[in-house]
């Protein structure tokens, strides 16, 4: 049912009935206004178009007679049905305009992923990294919180830098569990890490500006960074991690996933931390710490963060509410050095105004009423499970073909495929696509393909009993890609 007022653009050519005629007629035609359609009773179009109302019984009426609308005494007019078709599409490519270089990187860039539904496969064990894990305790705390939060809602513009009292608790969580000093001065809150490496790329990256990325790295980051013209610089990896000495001479920024790497799992030892940091003022780099995951950790003593040893001011810490709690909500957090944080204010006040205030106010109250903690501890008990459920999984069903890395946190596993070349894991991948099992590759995180192929298992999104049956179904699929006798 249409609303009183509708969208009519008068062309100003002769008689205001005949413009009106037109103005509809585009969009009966167009599909704007679909079968069925009221149109508004005529003394209210006539007083919104500022004509007679007469002009527009007069149109109505002459479109009545032509087909195009459907009078019913009493009730008003209705837009005929006219036949198939649609509005006039333009081709894709019928551009006026070259576009940016930027949109140029942009589009080079995103493999397809920002097209909607690319991620909704048909699979019935779906192993993607970055599938959340579905808690129906999380849905229920979550609904409250933002009811409550709407209740008492902000209508201003926000705090560009983000909610005091949000990040007062970002500060008082990351002095308890990732032993980070900050003030909430120091802290930005962003739309997700996404946003936090978008603002690090206009903040500190000239384009041409040479970026050091761990190899294999976070596509997510190396994504937005080569778009905004930076130019990545793959540095080795190892079972402890990144290699200090494998770092570039005169990058801007080096990306680092020292708690975690991304996504081999390796936690970086304090002499490759102390290296990191020295190499940052040596070269007056800056260091961006993605922290994504450090939440869940599943044996061992967690390490501080890198930002915890930076006292040159060269770390930029960056943190995710998409792992802790799910990605839908978009929020993140930067911890800046003093030096750097009133440029990227300025940048995200730029950018959206701040992040929206409703989630902000809402994600405040839950961790400030220990709500957060509590989901923190029941997360990590689900997913120490789903985890050793896959490691259980593999170690039955793939042990002879897969190597898996050794990791004691996040949400992933990582395996190599010890004795398959890159066409046989895409195979495999492919094969297991027709039997309902996503597989994903190891390459795709990688500037240049690794000398050795291998899978990335995100285990968050499926109960143990379907891990247990995924891990079944891939050791069917590595016997029939005769990867394993
Ligand atoms: C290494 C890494 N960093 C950051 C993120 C989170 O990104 P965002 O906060 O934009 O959802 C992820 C999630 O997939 C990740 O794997």
């Amino acid at each position: 049912m249409m609303g009183p007022i509708m969208y009519l653009d008068l062309d100003g050519q002769g008689p205001r009935y005949a413009q009106l005629i037109r103005a509809l007629k585009g969009a009966i035609l167009d599909r704007r206004y679909a079968a069925g359609t009221r149109l508004p009773p005529s003394r209210a179009l006539a007083r919104e178009l500022d004509v007679s109302r007469n002009t527009v019984l007069a149109a109505y009426e002459q479109l009545q007679v032509e087909g195009f609308l459907l009078g019913r005494v009493g009730s008003g007019s209705f837009v005929a049905n006219v036949g198939p078709g649609g509005p006039r599409k333009l081709p894709a490519n019928a551009l006026v305009a070259p576009l940016s270089s930027f949109a140029r990187r942009a589009l080079a860039n995103t493999d397809g992923r920002h097209i909607p539904g690319h991620q909704h496969q048909d699979l019935r064990y779906n192993l993607q990294y970055g599938v959340p894990l579905a808690n129906p305790l999380l849905a229920s705390a979550w609904r409250r919180e933002v009811t409550r939060a709407a209740e008492h809602v902000q209508l201003d513009y926000p705090d560009a830098q983000g909610l005091e009292r949000l990040r007062v608790q970002v500060c008082d969580y990351l002095a308890r569990r990732r032993g980070v000093p900050a003030e909430p001065e120091d802290v930005l809150i962003v739309n997700g890490t996404q946003q936090a490496f978008s603002l690090a790329a206009r903040v500190l990256l000239e384009a041409g500006d040479v970026v050091a990325l761990e190899e294999p790295h976070y596509r997510g980051a190396r994504q937005v960074l080569v778009a905004h013209g930076a130019h990545p610089r793959g540095c080795r990896v190892d079972g402890d991690g990144l290699v200090p000495s494998a770092l570039p001479r005169s990058a801007r920024l080096a990306v680092v996933t020292p708690s975690h790497q991304f996504p081999t799992g390796a936690l970086l030892p304090l002499a490759r931390r102390m290296e990191l940091l020295a190499w940052a003022a040596r070269e007056r780099s800056w260091l961006i710490e993605d922290d994504y995951d450090g939440e869940f950790r599943y044996g061992g003593r967690p390490l501080a963060a890198l930002k915890s040893l930076d006292r040159d001011g060269r770390v930029i810490y960056i943190g995710s509410f998409s792992k802790a709690l799910f990605p839908a909500l978009r929020l993140g957090y930067m911890v800046l050095p003093p030096a750097l944080r009133e440029a990227f204010v300025a940048a995200k006040w730029l950018e959206d105004r701040g992040s929206n205030t409703l989630e902000q106010a809402a994600l405040a109250h839950f961790m400030a009423g220990g709500g957060f903690e509590r989901h923190l501890r029941r997360a990590a008990v689900a997913l120490r499970a789903r985890r050793a459920a896959m490691l259980a999984g593999l170690a039955r069903h793939a042990r002879d073909a897969l190597d898996v890395v050794d990791s004691n946190a996040g949400m992933h596993l990582t395996a190599w495929l010890a004795q398959a070349n890159h066409g046989q894991c895409e195979q495999l991948v492919a094969h297991a696509r027709t039997r309902g099992l996503g597989l994903y590759a190891i390459a795709p995180y990688c500037l240049k393909p690794p000398t050795q192929p291998g899978l990335v298992l995100g285990y968050a999104g499926l109960p143990p009993a379907d891990i247990e049956a995924a891990m079944r179904l891939l050791g069917r699929c590595l016997r029939e890609t005769g990867l394993v006798a």
